[in-house]
């Protein structure tokens, strides 16, 4: 037994799954005679102390949950140095001795530049882009997938007793997994993502000779920030002579219910990063490869290449 604090952040994009994890984080470690403090949206909280508030029974009752209620955030001030010392002041004070950090690379990235005014930290990937690509799986993905199916599901029954065509738009700025696993997953006739560059002109086209091949029902499923959603669908309206409504996901892929598969990897994710605070092993991240949970250092983590699927994308939608 210890007497031990460990404090817990919720870092960068909220996401399904980051309750969960709090949940079995805080459980692992006080059954160890750790003490848990929560700061509250991320890395902002450590800096201007704040504190949240919450306790085992209310984040058990929140495992189901999309979000995170201790909150989450991007911090903009950590990137200065003295936004660092400042986070490592309040870490202090508390007499905290290292950091879980659960949120998606960049947020992880941030114990290692805490490091050089003292930060002890490990990361835990969560992120619905499954972006964190030293792993197979983020915390929040899998529950977005899922709310993604039920969405593309009712808008293609819709669509398709209306005779018009749906335009699906996904979250994941920068990494096109999130729609790539919803378009699959729900059977979509076209995909767009960033690492495979497709043109509108190119869409279009695409669903132009499905619709000379006699196909009506075409679902189309595309990453964010790749087009205008708007004007996108105008232009497949007048070049394909249909009518075209869209859907864009938005908030509801990370305020999502957690999936059994998010819960189970919280928890593994969270039993692996527990052990780490035991043994004194920080700058750490964890993540699981092929049904096993491991961990790395954090400096191997940032030069993780992507594991976009290529193949499978390719075996779909080409
Ligand atoms: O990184 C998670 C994510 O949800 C991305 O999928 C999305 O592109 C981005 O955050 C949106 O960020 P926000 O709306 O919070 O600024």
């Amino acid at each position: 037994m210890t007497n031990k604090k460990i404090g817990i952040i919720a870092s960068g994009g909220d996401g399904s799954g980051m309750n969960a994890c709090v949940f079995y984080l805080t459980s692992f470690l006080t059954k160890k005679g750790y003490k848990v403090v929560y700061f509250q949206n991320g890395y902002n909280g450590v800096i201007n102390n704040k504190v949240a508030k919450t306790d085992i029974e209310d984040l058990r009752n929140n495992i189901n949950n999309g979000g995170c209620i201790i909150g989450a955030g991007r911090c903009p001030e950590y990137s200065s140095e003295e936004g660092r010392k400042k986070a490592v002041e309040t870490l202090a004070k508390h007499n905290i001795e290292g950091l879980i950090v659960i949120g998606g690379d960049g947020s992880i990235k941030g114990i290692q530049d805490g490091a050089p005014y003292g930060l002890k930290g490990i990361g835990v990937p969560a992120t619905i882009d499954n972006d964190c690509f030293h792993s197979d799986y983020s915390l929040g993905h899998d529950s977005a997938v899922n709310a993604n199916i039920v969405q593309i599901k009712a808008a293609k029954m819709s669509s398709f007793t209306m005779g018009v065509l749906p335009l699906i738009e996904t979250m994941g700025r920068h990494c096109g997994k999130l729609a790539l696993a919803s378009a699959i997953a729900s059977g979509a006739h076209i995909c767009a993502v960033k690492e495979v560059p497709m043109s509108e002109e190119e869409l279009i086209n695409k669903i132009k000779v499905l619709k000379k091949a006699g196909k009506q029902n075409i679902v189309t499923v595309v990453a964010e920030k790749i087009y205008n959603i708007d004007d996108l669908a105008k232009k497949i309206e007048e070049q394909t002579n249909s009518t075209v409504r869209t859907t864009v996901c938005g908030y509801t892929q990370r305020g999502a219910n957690t999936s059994a598969f998010d819960r189970i990897l919280a928890a593994s994710l969270a039993k692996e990063a527990v052990k780490l605070v035991e043994q004194g092993k920080w700058q750490q991240v964890v993540g699981q490869n092929s049904g096993s949970t491991y961990h790395m250092p954090i400096t191997n983590m940032i030069n993780s290449k992507t594991n976009f699927d290529f193949e499978l994308y390719n075996a779909f939608f080409s």
